[in-house]
């Protein structure tokens, strides 16, 4: 926690209240109302968070009205273009940016656990072959903490980093075996010498009958992809696993949270609803009947892919994900995609109409990924599993965190409550 420079005054009735401020190194100030309850027998109301801090951190920072990203301090289109993803995930771990030793170890760490105890096997044959991959993953990671005893005591530092280099290390196979049980294809065990990229593209599209040769520009495409979904501050799913892991369960079974989180359409699930919806759409003729439904307050209908809690601005990600769309496209020889076509005369319409300036809704990090994953082959049910592996760094870096605070609590919200007060038990016969 920083310095405490000022305070702010609450007043209510006869009661005044003064609490500490603390600036952070960079975004606004907060109000630390951590002593409200005891001193003024008032809680605050804040659903779904909009104004309120839940921790401090010092891993991820987004000034939402500017549309940047950084993580420790480093701007994420410079990331995404001079770093790769295993060394994005050292700096999140680890705060720094590491030497060529430092890569090298690491890099050799996480390969050194690729492999995933040859019994979960079963746990993946025990789901229907039509079971969506997200839900395989919630229910294998969460067995993971049955098979790796050795690393589930959080209160033990190298326990904490074994599981960390862990999850890192096994979501690519899982999320590849989830991919390969649901097609009806044998599992294909990871490859040592291929790159992080490669490896997980040679055990979604590698079979045994013949050899697969990654193409080193999709490696690059997909390291990008797994870069730019690393981390994103307190974010529904990272928060999800902050307060699982604020109760002390162990690390396998917080991340399987956060992968139930990450699910919904509001947050992960939206990269796979974002492309059902341009297919939907078509054709550049019918956009202007969906921005119609888009607006009309009467209509459940949400351009998905557009809109973030936090950017009022581009989301810095989705102009990193265009260029990477026309890029993988163009060098897949894929000519007039139509699904391209429509995204991005839907984002030319959108950003043109009053409805979505005024309300700062903007192309997010999952309009143009999907269109990049299926040119890459992925069913639509694979992008929010790969949007899931990419961002286990940022989830087990921000549960590290807080596992190493001295100031952490258990994670406990008030409410308002709007039920009945007491009343007496009446009998079935009275009723
Ligand atoms: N299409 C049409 N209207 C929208 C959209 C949209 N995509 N997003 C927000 N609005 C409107 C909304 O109806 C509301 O209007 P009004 O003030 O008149 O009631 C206003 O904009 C504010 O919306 P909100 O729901 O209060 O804002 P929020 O911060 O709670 O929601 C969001 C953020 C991302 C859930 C929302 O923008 C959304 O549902 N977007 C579509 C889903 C999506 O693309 N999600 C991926 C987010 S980025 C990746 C990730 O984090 O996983």
């Amino acid at each position: 926690m920083t310095e405490q420079t000022r305070t702010a005054k609450l007043s209510f009735g006869d009661t005044e209240i003064e609490l500490p401020m603390h600036s952070p190194s960079v975004g606004p100030d907060v109000i630390d109302i951590t002593k409200l309850y005891a001193q003024g027998n008032v809680f605050t109301y804040d659903p779904g968070f909009t104004s309120t801090a839940a921790c401090d951190s010092t891993i991820t920072f987004i000034d939402g009205a500017k549309g940047e990203l950084l993580h420790r301090g480093y701007p994420i289109d410079q990331l995404a273009s001079k770093s790769h993803f295993l060394e994005v995930c050292f700096l999140l771990l680890y705060g720094y940016l590491p030497t060529a030793a430092e890569i090298e170890d690491f890099e050799y760490r996480v390969t050194r656990h690729t492999m995933v105890h040859e019994q979960m096997i079963n746990f993946f044959k025990g789901f229907r072959r039509d079971a969506h991959p997200m839900a395989i993953m919630v229910g294998t990671v969460g067995a993971l903490s049955a098979f790796y005893h050795d690393s589930t005591d959080i209160s033990d530092p190298w326990q904490r980093e074994v599981a960390s280099i862990r999850m890192i290390a096994k979501m690519p196979t899982i999320a590849a075996m989830a991919y390969k049980y649901t097609i009806g294809q044998p599992f294909v065990y990871p490859r040592n010498d291929l790159d992080y990229a490669s490896n997980f593209l040679h055990m979604c599209f590698s079979v045994p009958a013949e050899e697969y040769v990654p193409n080193p520009i999709l490696s690059r495409a997909m390291d990008r992809i797994f870069t730019l979904h690393a981390d994103h501050e307190q974010n529904a799913s990272t928060s999800t696993v902050r307060l699982a892991g604020s109760s002390g369960a162990n690390p396998f079974a917080c991340i399987a949270a956060g992968i139930a989180c990450l699910w919904g359409p509001a947050h992960g699930g939206a990269n796979q609803a974002c492309l059902e919806m341009l297919k939907e759409i078509g054709t550049v003729d019918r956009i202007p009947e969906f921005i119609a439904r888009a607006k009309d307050k009467d209509d459940p209908f949400r351009l998905m892919g557009f809109g973030h809690r936090v950017y009022k601005n581009f989301d810095p990600r989705a102009k990193v994900m265009k260029q990477s769309a026309d890029e993988v496209l163009d060098l897949m020889g894929i000519e007039n995609n139509p699904t391209l076509q429509v995204a991005k005369e839907l984002e030319r319409q959108a950003l043109e109409d009053p409805y979505f300036t005024e309300k700062k809704l903007f192309p997010n990090v999952d309009f143009y990924s999907g269109i990049i994953l299926e040119a890459m082959g992925f069913p639509t049910a694979m992008f929010t599993p790969i949007f899931a592996l990419s961002r286990t760094v940022g989830w087990i870096s921000q549960w590290k965190e807080m596992v190493t605070d001295p100031g952490q609590k258990i994670g406990r919200p008030r409410q308002l409550y709007l039920g009945e007060t007491q009343r007496n038990y009446v009998d079935v016969e009275d009723r």
